[in-house]
């Protein structure tokens, strides 16, 4: 029977046999450490050099960097040990797949050069557990939304039209001298949904044309985006307010230890993510802004934090804005003219939109973008054409306002955003399998 690290504290004092690949060796004539990884975690193996038959030891001395192996031996207790409170005493180990000079060494490479060997990134230990932070944000965003009665509807990928701007649009063939283009988000079709199953979500891939060069902007991300109908704005910030505290919390449980340990994170930062988050309307943001600029003794940033009312915020503003505060913040009732064409107007004043956007905090800014929906089909259609927007291609969602329609909110978390805060990592690109960025296509 092969076991798994991660299990390992439950097998101290037996015989286990792991199955995975050297991540490090060290040691002398006298002693080795072989450091495996299964894919499930780490463990430090140490075989004395009057352990077993001589053979072994010889093997063992020649064992490369990621060369596959399968290692037998009883497991001890070990504060001291690397990695897992435990290790190895091996007892035999049985070469499957040599590795010959692996790339990546101990020493510190670049940025590109490890981003071009993603495929083997991959397996270093700070590459690993943000992939699984990942997969627990997943889960957890997964989970709430299931819990609180939310139904997944896929959303296409091929669309006929854009949600997010047209400047954006990634454009490919489709069947008979047609256009389609790469979805930049789910929203429409989750309206068609949530007015199907009252709430719904999707969760999938999005695409955006964009050619920026950003710490926070990829072109091919991942969002999850869920919809209600009969949810107004307040009720769209109190659902995404519980959920991202729920979504941290789930973090904090099962990463807490290693997030700090081998990702250095701060996690006070993350325990103080607790309800309430402060709602901040757009007006009043931007004279907090705007005081910023004026007390700035930095000529540099002061000049980057001017700000007018109707402009949206550049990184340096949701940056300096957000060190006023401990914890993400929501500013919401964004001008209508910086939005897109289906954010509802605020009543009396249709300079306004009742849009939202959450804000992270430590400078990693905008990671949730939403707000209550157009309902109205006059409007919704005049906005449609202002901006210049075809008609034809929203018949079927003009439809939504036509028949039954209703008040109805959502909004849409970028995952790798949230990755990235969480881990507290300064790229978008680490907390994806694979980017895809201006200048970045393989692997
Ligand atoms: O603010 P955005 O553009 O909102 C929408 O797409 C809405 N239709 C969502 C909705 O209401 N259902 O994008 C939402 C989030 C952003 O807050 C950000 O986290 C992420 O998606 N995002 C990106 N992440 C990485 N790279 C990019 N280029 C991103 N653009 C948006
Ligand atoms: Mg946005």
């Amino acid at each position: 029977m092969t076991h798994r690290i991660s299990q390992i504290a439950e097998y101290t004092g037996q015989e286990v046999e792991l199955k995975g690949w050297v991540f490090n060796r060290r040691g002398s004539n006298k002693v080795q450490f072989l450091h495996l990884r299964d894919g499930s975690g780490f463990i430090q193996c140490v075989l004395g050099a009057n352990d077993g038959p001589d053979e072994l030891f010889a093997n063992v001395k020649k064992l490369s960097q990621e060369s596959s192996v399968v290692v037998r031996g009883t497991v001890k207790a070990e504060a001291r040990a690397p990695y897992c409170g435990h290790e190895l005493s091996i007892t035999d180990v049985e070469l499957v797949g040599d590795a010959k000079e692996y790339p990546i060494s101990k020493k510190a490479h670049g940025d590109g050069f490890l981003m071009d060997n993603r495929h083997l990134w991959l397996r270093s230990r700070k590459q690993n557990l943000i992939l699984r932070v990942r997969a627990t944000i997943i889960k957890a965003v997964r989970d709430y939304l299931d819990d609180a009665g939310f139904l997944l509807v896929d959303s296409p990928i091929f669309t006929p039209n854009a949600c997010e701007g047209t400047s954006t649009l990634f454009e490919t063939d489709w069947f008979d001298d047609r256009k389609a283009y790469l979805s930049q988000s789910g929203q429409l079709y989750q309206e068609a949904a949530a007015m199907a199953f009252g709430k719904s979500y999707c969760f999938g891939p999005t695409f955006r044309a964009e050619k920026s060069k950003t710490r926070r902007h990829l072109n091919e991300f991942w969002m999850v985006e869920p919809e209600a109908a009969y949810m107004d704005l307040d009720g769209d910030m109190d659902l995404m307010e519980d959920f991202m505290v729920h979504v941290v919390e789930c973090v904090l449980e099962k990463h807490a230890e290693e997030l700090e340990s081998v990702l250095e994170r701060d996690l006070s930062a993350l325990k103080r993510v607790k309800k309430p988050l402060q709602r901040i309307h757009y007006d009043d943001a931007v004279k907090m802004i705007q005081d910023l600029e004026s007390k700035c003794e930095d000529p540099d940033l002061k000049e980057l934090l001017k700000i007018e009312w109707g402009a949206d915020f550049g990184s340096p503003h949701e940056t300096e804005l957000t060190k006023l505060f401990d914890r993400p913040i929501m500013v919401y009732g964004f001008p209508s003219q910086i939005k897109a064409f289906y954010m509802k107007k605020w009543p009396g004043r249709p300079e306004v939109s009742k849009s939202v956007d959450m804000l992270a905090p430590e400078g990693y800014g905008e990671i949730i973008g939403g707000g209550e929906r157009e309902e109205n089909l006059e409007m919704l259609l005049s906005e449609i054409k202002r901006h210049e927007l075809d008609p034809k291609d929203f018949e079927w969602y003009l439809d939504l306002r036509r028949y039954g329609s209703v008040p109805h909110a959502g909004f849409g978390l970028g995952i790798e955003r949230a990755v990235a805060w969480i881990c507290g990592l300064n790229h978008v690109r680490e907390t994806i399998p694979f980017a895809r960025t201006l200048d970045r296509l393989t692997p």
